[in-house]
């Protein structure tokens, strides 16, 4: 992954957090239909702010951390289907259509099938979850996201015994990601979890962000969140999701498999051939901070991984 330092970006990027947290609370209390118009930090931002998300209620696991400024977090993606750097896809990703949308559920599931997008938010209430979030070129930031637990989805479709593994898929479309004519990566993006990891209570589905709708650049309508990982593994505008018997091949292990394992779990001890993973910049700050044990997750997640050498299994 090309890297643009955290650092590089500009001090006039940066939203103090006193603004997001005024922001949030009229988010979350009853002036969500009319909280736009007062919300400086998103109306600065290049597109237009995505639509509010009414009827969202806390979820469990959030931190007391502040949350990144709103535009850092809309400004300095990865999402290589609109290009590599890291303001890519804030300039480009507004030709991703993301209505309608469907999800497919296929595979290893006694009740295969299709869903809209719109359906699926009827179906499932909406929590915020605020999570860190750690990338592996040990940049990080802390996003309240808005989503549905991944468990809860895919319990609808009934998984049978056989389901061991749950593949990710990016949609497919050249036209609307140009990034996908260039051969920086095999396309479709794609991403799996074992079933565990998929059905832990940590792992959401998120359509939205920061009291909103998710923009584009951060993986409208639909994408994953399993902050114990890092970034990469959070695949954005996912299409299918396809429960399996086998481990399911990864885009980016496909592509520099010394580099990123299948588990990719956040260690401070095991280091990217490039990026030491001890430390980190949280985007807005100066001084690094040291890197936890599963992103700061360690006391939800670590039993998954009970006597299995970390190590190896990176
Ligand atoms: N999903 C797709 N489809 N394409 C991508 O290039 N980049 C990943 C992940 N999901 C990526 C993706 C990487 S490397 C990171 S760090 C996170 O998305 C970044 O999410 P953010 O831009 O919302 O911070």
């Amino acid at each position: 992954m090309r890297i643009r330092r955290p650092d590089d970006v500009q001090a006039g990027e940066i939203t103090p957090p006193a603004l997001y947290l005024r922001r949030r609370e009229l988010l979350l209390g009853a002036a969500c239909a009319t909280a736009g118009a007062l919300l400086p930090d998103v109306a600065d931002a290049e597109a237009p702010p995505p639509r509010p998300l009414p009827d969202v209620r806390p979820g469990p696991f959030g931190t007391d951390e502040a949350p990144t400024p709103y535009r850092d977090a809309t400004l300095y993606n990865n999402f290589y289907e609109f290009g590599t750097d890291k303001k890519d896809p804030m300039r480009h990703a507004g030709s991703l259509r993301t209505r309608p949308w469907t999800l497919s559920i296929e595979g290893e599931v006694a009740k295969p099938g299709r869903i809209g997008i719109e359906d699926l938010l009827r179906r499932h209430p909406l929590e915020e979850r605020i999570y860190r979030l750690r990338c592996v070129e040990a940049w990080s930031m802390v996003i309240p996201w808005i989503g549905i637990p991944l468990g809860d989805v895919l319990a609808h479709f009934e998984p049978t015994s056989n389901a061991k593994y749950v593949a990710f898929a990016t949609l497919y479309d050249p036209e609307q990601m140009p990034g996908q004519r260039r051969g920086v990566l095999d396309w479709p993006y794609v991403e799996g979890l074992r079933i565990d990891e998929a059905v832990h209570p940590l792992a959401i589905l998120a359509v939205g962000m920061y009291g909103r709708e998710l923009p584009n650049q951060n993986g409208a309508p639909l994408r994953l969140v399993v902050p114990w990982k890092y970034g990469f593994k959070s695949i954005k505008s996912i299409v299918t999701i396809r429960l399996t018997r086998t481990q399911p091949p990864t885009s980016w292990n496909v592509s520099a498999p010394r580099e990123y394992g299948f588990y990719s779990n956040v260690n401070p001890k095991v280091d990217h051939p490039r990026w030491s993973q001890k430390r980190e910049r949280r985007i807005g700050e100066f001084l690094k901070r040291d890197t936890l044990p599963f992103n700061g997750y360690a006391e939800q997640v670590a039993p998954l991984y009970a006597g299995m050498d970390l190590t190896k299994n990176y």
